[in-house]
Protein backbone atom coordinates (compact mmCIF):
# COMPACT_ATOMS: atom_id res chain seq x y z
CA UNK A 1 0.00 0.00 0.00
CA UNK A 2 0.92 3.54 -0.86
CA UNK A 3 1.36 6.08 2.13
CA UNK A 4 0.03 9.47 1.72
CA UNK A 5 -1.76 11.47 -1.05
CA UNK A 6 -0.63 11.70 -4.78
CA UNK A 7 2.60 12.15 -5.83
CA UNK A 8 3.94 15.57 -4.97
CA UNK A 9 7.71 15.27 -5.49
CA UNK A 10 9.79 13.12 -7.37
CA UNK A 11 13.50 13.00 -7.92
CA UNK A 12 14.05 10.84 -11.76
CA UNK A 13 17.30 9.43 -11.82
CA UNK A 14 19.50 12.51 -10.35
CA UNK A 15 23.50 12.48 -10.76
CA UNK A 16 25.83 15.08 -9.80
CA UNK A 17 29.41 15.24 -9.73
CA UNK A 18 31.81 17.96 -9.13
CA UNK A 19 35.49 18.71 -11.01
CA UNK A 20 37.92 18.59 -7.81
CA UNK A 21 41.66 19.22 -8.71
CA UNK A 22 40.93 18.24 -12.27
CA UNK A 23 39.19 14.73 -11.65
CA UNK A 24 35.51 14.24 -11.44
CA UNK A 25 34.07 13.22 -8.11
CA UNK A 26 30.71 11.93 -8.41
CA UNK A 27 28.82 12.49 -5.83
CA UNK A 28 25.34 11.31 -6.40
CA UNK A 29 24.20 8.70 -8.64
CA UNK A 30 20.70 7.61 -10.54
CA UNK A 31 18.80 8.84 -7.10
CA UNK A 32 14.98 8.31 -7.59
CA UNK A 33 11.96 8.53 -5.40
CA UNK A 34 8.93 9.54 -4.79
CA UNK A 35 7.13 11.93 -1.92
CA UNK A 36 3.23 11.82 -1.76
CA UNK A 37 1.05 14.54 -0.40
CA UNK A 38 1.29 15.07 3.44
CA UNK A 39 3.99 12.09 3.81
CA UNK A 40 6.65 12.88 6.18
CA UNK A 41 10.14 10.99 4.95
CA UNK A 42 13.41 11.44 6.13
CA UNK A 43 16.63 10.59 4.42
CA UNK A 44 19.40 9.19 6.05
CA UNK A 45 22.51 8.08 5.59
CA UNK A 46 26.79 9.10 7.30
CA UNK A 47 28.51 12.54 6.45
CA UNK A 48 29.16 13.39 3.31
CA UNK A 49 26.70 10.68 1.29
CA UNK A 50 25.11 13.56 -0.45
CA UNK A 51 22.03 14.69 1.60
CA UNK A 52 22.74 18.17 1.47
CA UNK A 53 23.63 18.21 -1.93
CA UNK A 54 20.60 16.07 -2.40
CA UNK A 55 18.26 19.01 -0.88
CA UNK A 56 19.74 21.65 -2.54
CA UNK A 57 18.91 20.05 -6.13
CA UNK A 58 15.36 18.94 -4.77
CA UNK A 59 15.13 23.07 -3.67
CA UNK A 60 16.56 24.28 -7.01
CA UNK A 61 19.36 26.02 -4.98
CA UNK A 62 22.02 23.34 -7.61
CA UNK A 63 21.65 22.03 -10.63
CA UNK A 64 21.92 18.44 -10.76
CA UNK A 65 24.37 16.83 -13.69
CA UNK A 66 21.85 14.67 -15.12
CA UNK A 67 18.24 13.87 -13.91
CA UNK A 68 15.12 15.64 -13.20
CA UNK A 69 13.33 17.10 -10.41
CA UNK A 70 9.19 17.46 -10.76
CA UNK A 71 6.58 19.23 -8.39
CA UNK A 72 3.32 17.79 -9.34
CA UNK A 73 4.74 16.10 -12.54
CA UNK A 74 6.00 19.55 -13.77
CA UNK A 75 10.47 20.07 -13.76
CA UNK A 76 11.28 22.24 -11.95
CA UNK A 77 14.40 24.18 -12.73
CA UNK A 78 14.92 26.50 -9.69
CA UNK A 79 14.00 27.70 -6.45
CA UNK A 80 10.18 28.49 -5.21
CA UNK A 81 8.02 29.70 -2.92
CA UNK A 82 6.11 26.01 -3.63
CA UNK A 83 9.44 24.37 -2.22
CA UNK A 84 10.78 26.32 1.12
CA UNK A 85 14.14 24.90 3.36
CA UNK A 86 15.15 25.13 6.66
CA UNK A 87 18.86 24.84 7.42
CA UNK A 88 20.41 23.76 10.44
CA UNK A 89 21.69 27.22 10.49
CA UNK A 90 18.84 29.54 11.61
CA UNK A 91 19.44 32.20 8.73
CA UNK A 92 16.97 35.04 10.28
CA UNK A 93 17.58 38.27 9.58
CA UNK A 94 19.28 39.72 12.66
CA UNK A 95 17.88 43.14 12.34
CA UNK A 96 14.15 42.27 12.21
CA UNK A 97 12.53 41.33 14.95
CA UNK A 98 11.03 37.87 15.69
CA UNK A 99 7.20 39.31 14.39
CA UNK A 100 9.18 41.09 11.61
CA UNK A 101 11.06 38.05 10.42
CA UNK A 102 8.02 35.77 9.78
CA UNK A 103 6.07 38.61 8.63
CA UNK A 104 8.81 38.85 5.99
CA UNK A 105 8.19 36.43 3.36
CA UNK A 106 4.38 37.63 3.35
CA UNK A 107 5.62 41.13 3.03
CA UNK A 108 7.32 40.39 -0.29
CA UNK A 109 4.12 38.43 -1.65
CA UNK A 110 2.80 41.72 -0.59
CA UNK A 111 -0.06 39.85 1.56
CA UNK A 112 -2.76 42.28 2.42
CA UNK A 113 -1.70 43.23 5.84
CA UNK A 114 -4.96 43.17 7.74
CA UNK A 115 -4.83 39.07 6.69
CA UNK A 116 -0.65 39.51 7.40
CA UNK A 117 -0.95 40.56 10.58
CA UNK A 118 -3.77 37.68 11.65
CA UNK A 119 -1.52 34.77 9.99
CA UNK A 120 1.52 35.73 11.83
CA UNK A 121 -0.47 36.03 15.27
CA UNK A 122 -1.51 32.65 14.62
CA UNK A 123 1.84 31.35 13.96
CA UNK A 124 3.62 33.23 16.81
CA UNK A 125 0.82 31.35 18.83
CA UNK A 126 1.67 27.69 17.64
CA UNK A 127 5.02 28.25 17.69
CA UNK A 128 4.91 29.41 21.50
CA UNK A 129 6.62 32.92 20.53
CA UNK A 130 3.67 35.51 20.98
CA UNK A 131 5.55 36.82 24.39
CA UNK A 132 8.64 37.26 22.58
CA UNK A 133 7.42 39.30 19.15
CA UNK A 134 9.67 41.92 19.95
CA UNK A 135 12.52 40.60 20.79
CA UNK A 136 15.57 40.31 17.86
CA UNK A 137 17.17 36.69 16.99
CA UNK A 138 20.38 37.56 19.12
CA UNK A 139 17.89 38.32 22.51
CA UNK A 140 16.25 34.60 22.05
CA UNK A 141 17.82 31.12 22.44
CA UNK A 142 18.70 28.91 19.88
CA UNK A 143 15.17 26.67 19.95
CA UNK A 144 13.57 29.87 19.92
CA UNK A 145 15.69 30.61 16.81
CA UNK A 146 14.35 27.41 15.00
CA UNK A 147 10.76 27.97 15.81
CA UNK A 148 10.73 31.33 14.19
CA UNK A 149 12.71 29.63 11.10
CA UNK A 150 10.07 27.07 10.78
CA UNK A 151 6.97 29.77 11.45
CA UNK A 152 8.53 32.71 8.48
CA UNK A 153 8.65 29.00 5.75
CA UNK A 154 5.35 27.47 7.11
CA UNK A 155 3.50 30.84 6.91
CA UNK A 156 3.70 30.63 3.21
CA UNK A 157 2.26 27.64 3.35
CA UNK A 158 4.67 25.45 0.39
CA UNK A 159 3.55 22.56 -1.04
CA UNK A 160 7.18 20.60 0.63
CA UNK A 161 9.07 21.96 3.60
CA UNK A 162 12.42 20.76 2.84
CA UNK A 163 14.56 20.53 6.15
CA UNK A 164 18.62 19.88 6.61
CA UNK A 165 19.34 18.92 9.80
CA UNK A 166 17.15 21.16 11.28
CA UNK A 167 17.88 20.64 14.61
CA UNK A 168 21.21 19.29 14.45
CA UNK A 169 22.27 22.30 16.70
CA UNK A 170 20.22 22.35 19.63
CA UNK A 171 20.59 20.23 22.70
CA UNK A 172 18.85 17.19 23.33
CA UNK A 173 16.32 18.53 25.22
CA UNK A 174 15.65 21.32 22.83
CA UNK A 175 15.79 18.82 20.29
CA UNK A 176 13.15 16.80 21.51
CA UNK A 177 11.40 19.72 22.15
CA UNK A 178 11.09 20.64 18.28
CA UNK A 179 10.48 17.14 17.19
CA UNK A 180 7.90 16.96 19.25
CA UNK A 181 6.29 20.60 17.97
CA UNK A 182 7.35 19.58 14.34
CA UNK A 183 4.86 16.54 14.40
CA UNK A 184 2.32 18.22 16.46
CA UNK A 185 2.27 20.84 13.48
CA UNK A 186 2.23 18.33 11.23
CA UNK A 187 -0.44 16.48 12.06
CA UNK A 188 -2.68 19.87 12.71
CA UNK A 189 -1.45 21.53 9.51
CA UNK A 190 -1.11 18.57 7.06
CA UNK A 191 2.05 19.36 5.49
CA UNK A 192 4.54 17.16 3.31
CA UNK A 193 8.16 17.03 4.65
CA UNK A 194 11.20 15.77 3.22
CA UNK A 195 13.64 15.73 6.40
CA UNK A 196 17.35 15.46 6.33
CA UNK A 197 19.13 13.92 9.42
CA UNK A 198 21.64 11.36 10.33
CA UNK A 199 20.38 10.50 13.81
CA UNK A 200 18.87 7.50 13.24
CA UNK A 201 16.57 7.60 16.42
CA UNK A 202 15.46 11.48 15.28
CA UNK A 203 14.52 10.10 11.94
CA UNK A 204 12.77 6.73 13.21
CA UNK A 205 11.01 9.46 15.87
CA UNK A 206 9.82 11.38 12.83
CA UNK A 207 9.35 9.24 9.28
CA UNK A 208 6.69 7.55 7.70
CA UNK A 209 9.50 6.21 5.28
CA UNK A 210 13.46 6.58 5.70
CA UNK A 211 15.60 6.05 2.38
CA UNK A 212 19.00 5.25 3.56
CA UNK A 213 21.75 6.29 1.54
CA UNK A 214 25.14 4.89 0.83
CA UNK A 215 28.02 6.74 0.27
CA UNK A 216 30.92 7.04 -3.05
CA UNK A 217 28.79 7.56 -4.83
CA UNK A 218 25.58 8.79 -2.86
CA UNK A 219 22.38 6.54 -3.79
CA UNK A 220 19.76 4.90 -2.27
CA UNK A 221 20.29 1.93 -0.96
CA UNK A 222 17.80 1.39 1.30
CA UNK A 223 13.76 1.85 2.27
CA UNK A 224 12.14 1.20 5.47
CA UNK A 225 8.53 2.01 6.54
CA UNK A 226 7.47 3.10 9.69
CA UNK A 227 4.39 2.43 11.07
CA UNK A 228 4.87 2.49 14.61
CA UNK A 229 1.75 4.40 15.97
CA UNK A 230 3.00 8.37 17.41
CA UNK A 231 3.82 9.56 19.63
CA UNK A 232 6.67 6.64 19.77
CA UNK A 233 9.05 6.44 22.40
CA UNK A 234 12.64 5.35 22.37
CA UNK A 235 12.29 2.77 24.64
CA UNK A 236 9.65 0.92 22.87
CA UNK A 237 10.51 -2.92 21.62
CA UNK A 238 9.63 -2.51 18.18
CA UNK A 239 11.36 1.05 18.34
CA UNK A 240 14.83 -0.51 18.99
CA UNK A 241 13.87 -3.39 16.72
CA UNK A 242 13.44 -0.60 13.83
CA UNK A 243 16.57 1.26 15.20
CA UNK A 244 19.17 -2.35 15.42
CA UNK A 245 17.78 -2.21 11.60
CA UNK A 246 18.61 1.26 10.38
CA UNK A 247 21.66 1.04 12.05
CA UNK A 248 22.33 -2.10 10.16
CA UNK A 249 21.50 -0.89 7.09
CA UNK A 250 23.16 2.54 7.59
CA UNK A 251 26.55 0.79 8.44
CA UNK A 252 26.12 -1.46 5.45
N1 LIG B 1 30.25 22.85 -4.19
C1 LIG B 1 30.93 21.73 -4.08
N2 LIG B 1 32.10 21.51 -4.76
C2 LIG B 1 32.77 20.35 -4.67
N3 LIG B 1 32.36 19.31 -3.93
C3 LIG B 1 31.23 19.45 -3.23
C4 LIG B 1 30.44 20.65 -3.25
N4 LIG B 1 29.36 20.49 -2.46
C5 LIG B 1 29.46 19.24 -1.94
N5 LIG B 1 30.58 18.63 -2.41
C6 LIG B 1 31.01 17.25 -2.04
O1 LIG B 1 29.90 16.41 -2.13
C7 LIG B 1 29.93 15.41 -1.12
C8 LIG B 1 28.61 15.39 -0.39
O2 LIG B 1 28.46 16.59 0.37
P1 LIG B 1 27.11 16.93 1.15
O3 LIG B 1 27.34 18.20 1.86
O4 LIG B 1 25.98 16.84 0.21
O5 LIG B 1 27.07 15.69 2.17
P2 LIG B 1 26.09 15.44 3.42
O6 LIG B 1 25.56 14.05 3.29
O7 LIG B 1 25.12 16.54 3.53
O8 LIG B 1 27.12 15.48 4.65
P3 LIG B 1 26.84 15.93 6.18
O9 LIG B 1 26.08 14.78 6.84
O10 LIG B 1 28.21 16.06 6.76
O11 LIG B 1 26.09 17.21 6.18
C9 LIG B 1 31.14 15.74 -0.24
O12 LIG B 1 32.19 14.87 -0.59
C10 LIG B 1 31.46 17.17 -0.60
O13 LIG B 1 32.84 17.39 -0.51
MG1 LIG C 1 24.72 18.00 5.02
Amino acid sequence: MELGGKPLLEAVDICRSYQLNGSVHQVLEGIRFTVRQGELTCVTGRSGCGKTTLLKILAGLTSPSSGRVLLEGSPVSGPGPDRCVVFQEYALFPWLTVEENIAFGLKIRRVEKASAKEAVERYLALMGLSRFKDYLPREISGGMKQRVALARVLILNPKILLMDEPFGALDAQTREDMQSLLLELWEELHHTILFVTHDANEALLLADRILIMGINPGRIVKEIRVDLPRPRAKEEREFLLMGQKLRAALRS
